[in-house]
């Protein structure tokens, strides 16, 4: 395709680290569906007749038949997807073939390509996101007012209600969402037609081939046109902020199915055994994600390392964008997937929840506000009171709702009976209906609005 200059072929190395057809055949859907929009121009505008321009565009359709059947015989030679598809379309029409590249380069051509694949994988992403989010939401409606406990450093900290911890990761999934939609916004602009690097003088329509091909526009600044690959890199920022979510929950999840916890059952289905103990149910898929997202993580700072040194416009540097990409997206939605499938199927187990959320002294922080409320205490001596209750509570290995008034009178003489009432774990939840906050009422306000936006 460019040997005119050239007296000696490539060293057998050379076409080894020059080669990419071995992953961009990826591209090939994309790449003949950039090259038809071409075509179409070019005919249009004047450049190529009507009868190249119809040859041509079967011509494409037969290449993608023979890719898509698996008959297409790729050539390491020829480089590319973008090579490779063009010499195949020289066999079939012949000459109308050759002229196909004119007011082109591979420059735009690959990062049109390239761009199509990586707008497909966001709406990829956005259903399997979606998807996930409405198992998380159902699982909040169904358990608005199961009380568990909430943690901070692990530890008890105060109950909070099951549905609200869900509704808590279909927050999270929301903004990943709207970053997806975000950085999909910015990326659809059409490079093609931007040529090698300076444009063209040949009188193409930039407009048509950017419409297309579903883009908004085409892309403003020919030099940035072919330099660009931030479309890439959002899309990896935004895959690795959710990957991180998804690696929360997935941590989540393997403590929860545990046996000291007991929170939840995964079903069968997203469970695995042990070979040799019986008794095993495993949480593979949630270690498995958990541990396969660093690849996006890795996918992303090698991407904006390959890009920081480069000079505009074009380097075959650039060429190293596709593996990363690839590999991220087919792990970001493998897990998105996972997940959905895994919180949609799992049994949340209500009881061992209540039983734990009781445990650890979780309402403390209910007497202490109580002491505040009914008392007048300063907080910072109602908490100094609390921490002398449950140091008392735990010498005698019960929970602050087992000591006796007397027991509490010992520690401050105005303590009565009402006291009882903000210590049981559903009063604690039931309390708490400041805006955004755990109490039942306000986990159901939370969950139908998301429902409304999600359907
Ligand atoms: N295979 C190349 C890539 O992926 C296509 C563009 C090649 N352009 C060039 N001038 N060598 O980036």
């Amino acid at each position: 395709m460019w040997g005119g200059r050239f007296a000696e072929g490539p060293d057998a190395i050379m076409e080894a680290i020059n080669a990419s057809i071995g992953f961009d055949r990826r591209l090939a859907p994309q790449d003949i569906a950039g090259s038809r929009a071409h075509a179409a121009m070019l005919a249009a505008t004047g450049i190529l007749s009507y009868s190249d321009a119809e040859m041509i565009r079967e011509g494409l359709l037969t290449v993608l038949s023979e890719i898509e059947t698996g008959s297409f015989a790729f050539s390491t030679a020829l480089e590319d997807i973008h090579m490779n598809v063009e010499a195949r379309l020289t066999e079939i029409i012949g000459d109308p073939a050759k002229r196909l590249h004119t007011g082109r380069s591979r420059n735009d051509q690959v990062a049109t390509d390239f761009r199509l694949w990586v707008r497909e994988q966001c709406d990829m992403a956005e259903d399997a996101l979606l998807a996930l989010m409405r198992a998380c939401l159902d699982q909040a409606e169904a358990g608005a007012d199961w009380v568990m406990p909430g943690f901070t450093h692990l530890q008890t900290a105060q109950p909070v209600t099951w549905g609200h911890h869900m509704m808590a990761y279909v927050e999270m999934f929301g903004r990943d969402l709207s970053r997806l939609r975000d950085a999909r916004t910015r990326m659809n602009e059409c490079p093609l037609g931007a040529a090698a690097l300076a444009g063209t003088s040949f009188p193409i329509d930039r407009q048509m081939t950017a419409e297309a091909l579903g883009f908004a526009a085409p892309c403003a600044n020919s030099l940035d046109a072919v330099s660009d690959r931030d479309f890439a890199l959002e899309y990896l920022a935004v895959a690795s902020i959710s990957a991180m979510h998804l690696s929360r929950l997935a941590e989540e999840l393997v403590i929860w199915s545990s046996a000291q916890f007991r929170f939840v059952r995964l079903s069968d289905r997203w469970s695995t055994g042990s070979s040799i103990m019986p008794q095993k149910r495993n949480p593979d898929a949630a270690e498995l994600l958990r541990a396969k997202l660093g690849r996006i993580f890795g996918a992303n700072v090698a991407l904006m390392t390959v890009m920081k040194g480069l000079p505009l416009a074009y380097s075959k540097d650039m060429q190293e964008d596709k593996e990363q990409v690839f590999d991220a997206a087919d792990n970001w939605l493998l897990a998105l997937r996972a997940m959905g499938g895994m919180v949609a199927d799992m049994t949340a187990n209500r009881d061992a929840l209540r039983a734990a959320a009781a445990s650890g002294f979780s309402t403390a922080t209910d007497l202490a506000d109580w002491l505040v409320r009914a008392l007048g205490l300063p907080f910072r001596e109602a908490h100094h009171v609390t921490g002398a209750l449950v140091a008392m509570a735990e010498a005698k290995a019960c929970d602050l709702a087992d000591l006796t008034l007397a027991d509490m009178q010992d520690v401050h003489d105005a303590i009565t009976e009402d006291v009882f009432g903000v210590l049981t774990v559903d009063a604690s939840v039931a309390s708490r209906v400041s805006y955004g906050g755990t109490a039942p009422k306000e986990v159901r306000r939370q969950a139908a609005r998301w429902r409304e936006v999600l359907g």
